[in-house]
């Protein structure tokens, strides 16, 4: 872990939402992961943090929760939430980075990061910033690519790929893109204060072959009732891990969520301009309805 800052995949003015999701035929991913989440996430709590939340495509599935707030990196996606889901006390827009959160301590009840951790050189760092936002006993739903899927074993053995998807090194098989091993993010969940629990194994049947032949209800269907064998063996390129905040169960934060990502100040107040802190007297600007911790003014 260093304390220089690790390259980031820039998704800032990115078509994903509408060429990955809306016109990329990715239904199927779409359906199996709202099933994994359901099943894994509970019903309610006070206040969620989604982290790469993107432009929002899995937050309207949080509804059991009071307030829920969404960190990127990218202003742009994070316009494209609030365009989706709408301004509301209930949502908390927020550009940063999940290296230098902007949140104090204890200020979540729950924790999600879905199709982010596999752009992240350094996850273990991301692991060690989301640990401490959160109360102990509550959950974090880590969603990763893992290296060790059935596809990566065939080419493998085939000698159609030279990597091993045994080996436990991350695998980065396009610029900022890794594939990890669930053994390690195991590993690396535990050394950060977190106890990995169940485990679902989602989109069984990610083959373009599949996708266009068989009846979309019918894989959803099928993928639903594979997934709790992730808990014996992980062989998909997507794995839902339920992990749980060790430690004696709390309760959130009262009064402000907001910590300066550049001094660690708690004392962040609120002006016409955005919030200033007292510690380092940066202003993180609030424009139109989003927090951004990226450049201060
Ligand atoms: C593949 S998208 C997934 C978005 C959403 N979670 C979903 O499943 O639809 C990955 C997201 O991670 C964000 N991201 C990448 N690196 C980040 C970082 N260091 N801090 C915060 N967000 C980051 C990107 O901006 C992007 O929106």
């Amino acid at each position: 872990m260093s304390d220089s800052q690790p390259p980031i995949c820039d998704y800032e003015g990115s078509d994903y939402q509408e060429k990955f999701w809306e016109h990329g035929s990715r239904e199927y991913e779409d359906r199996v992961e709202a099933i994994a989440l359901q099943r894994l996430l509970p019903e309610g709590g006070s206040r969620l943090l989604e982290v790469g939340a993107g432009a929002g495509r899995n937050t309207a599935r949080y509804q059991g929760y009071q307030q829920i707030v969404l960190l990127d990196y990218s202003r742009t996606q994070i316009e494209l939430a609030q365009k989706r889901l709408g301004e509301s006390e209930r949502y908390v827009y927020v550009v940063g980075d999940v290296y230098r959160l902007p949140f104090a301590q204890e200020a979540f009840d729950a924790a999600t990061m879905i199709r982010t951790l596999h752009h992240l050189v350094e996850p273990q760092k991301a692991l060690s910033q989301i640990r401490p936002t959160l109360i102990p006993g509550s959950t974090f739903i880590l969603e990763y690519a893992n290296k060790r899927n059935l596809k990566a074993i065939a080419r493998w053995v085939f000698r159609r790929q030279a990597w091993s998807p045994f080996d436990p090194e991350a695998i980065e098989f396009a610029e900022l893109n890794f594939n990890f091993h669930p053994r390690v993010i195991n590993k690396w969940l535990k050394q950060e204060g977190f106890s990995p629990g169940r485990k679902l194994t989602v989109s069984h049947f990610r083959l373009n072959l599949l996708k266009r032949h068989v009846p979309l209800n019918v894989l959803v269907a099928l993928d639903s009732m594979m997934q709790r064998t992730g808990n014996w063996i992980q062989l998909t390129p997507s794995v839902f891990q339920f992990t749980l905040v060790e430690g004696e169960p709390g309760r959130v934060r009262e009064g402000s969520i907001w910590r300066c990502p550049e001094c660690d100040s708690l004392e962040l107040q609120m002006t016409t301009k955005g919030l200033s802190c007292k510690g380092c007297k940066r202003i993180w600007p609030v424009r139109n309805g989003i927090y951004d911790f990226k450049n201060p003014l």
